[in-house]
């Protein structure tokens, strides 16, 4: 099944430093937890359109992301029968406080060569590798996303991989101490939405959405 990579890096390509997120971006935070969790991905764009002007860069406007709904309402984190996965590397799953995994409303998969595949603390799956997960979801009828969470292992092969239909990258306009990078992808990824610049703490970032050429997700 296709999937969408979900990251964020700073201006050199940076996302992880000491086993840990080089910077604390609440607004980015939100993001990450809306996008990934909400089953209905045009309604995510949608409220984003809406709120902070994320536009269309092929109409350069936000209408065409808001055409489908009438006017603000909240967003549906949970539909019944269907929530998404977030699927990360076993490095990535240890990063995450305790009290914050498993990520709530999501199905979380963790990809490990050294953990016992299966269901593993009650909270989480383990697959062998990248292919095994997104085969035994893409046979789940009630996952409707997949989301590939990092952290730059993981990356590596999920943005080589031609199911691979959307990056969404949050790109942040400063430079951290890393020693964990986003490999390069190539320009099959075309950019078709992008939000205007948003500060935080005065740390500029802007959310971008890529779509892969023969994608969709
Ligand atoms: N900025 C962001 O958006 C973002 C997102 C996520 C993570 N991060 C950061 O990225 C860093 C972690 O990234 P990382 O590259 O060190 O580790 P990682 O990709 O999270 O995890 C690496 C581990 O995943 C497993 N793995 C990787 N490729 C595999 C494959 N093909 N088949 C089976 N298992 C595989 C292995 O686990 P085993 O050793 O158990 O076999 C490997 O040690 C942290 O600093 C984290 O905070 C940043």
């Amino acid at each position: 099944m296709g999937f969408t990579v979900v990251v964020a890096a700073d201006r050199k390509r940076g996302i992880g430093k000491d086993g840990t997120l080089p910077w604390k971006i609440k607004g980015d935070m939100r993001w990450f937890r809306e996008a990934t969790t909400c089953p209905d991905t045009s309604e995510v764009l949608a409220r984003y359109a809406m709120n902070i002007g994320l536009m269309d860069k092929r109409t350069h406007t936000w209408e065409s992301l808001t055409s489908r709904i009438g006017g603000a309402r909240p967003l549906p984190d949970w539909t019944p029968g269907a929530r998404n996965a977030v699927l990360m590397g076993r490095k990535t799953w240890e990063s995450l406080p305790p009290r914050f995994r498993p990520l709530p409303g999501r199905l979380n998969g963790v990809i490990s060569r050294t953990v016992t595949p299966g269901v593993f603390h009650g909270s989480h799956h383990v697959w062998p590798s990248l292919q095994a997960s997104l085969d035994e979801l893409g046979r789940d009828p009630t996952v409707k996303h997949v989301f590939v969470t990092g952290g730059g292992e993981i990356f590596k092969e999920a943005l080589a991989r031609p199911d691979c239909a959307r990056i969404l990258i949050t790109t942040i306009d400063a430079e951290y101490p890393c020693d964990v990078f986003l490999p390069e992808f190539g320009p099959e990824y075309k950019e078709i939405a992008i939000s205007p610049n948003l500060v935080e703490d005065g740390v500029g970032y802007r959310f971008r959405l890529l779509e892969r050429d023969s994608g969709g997700v």
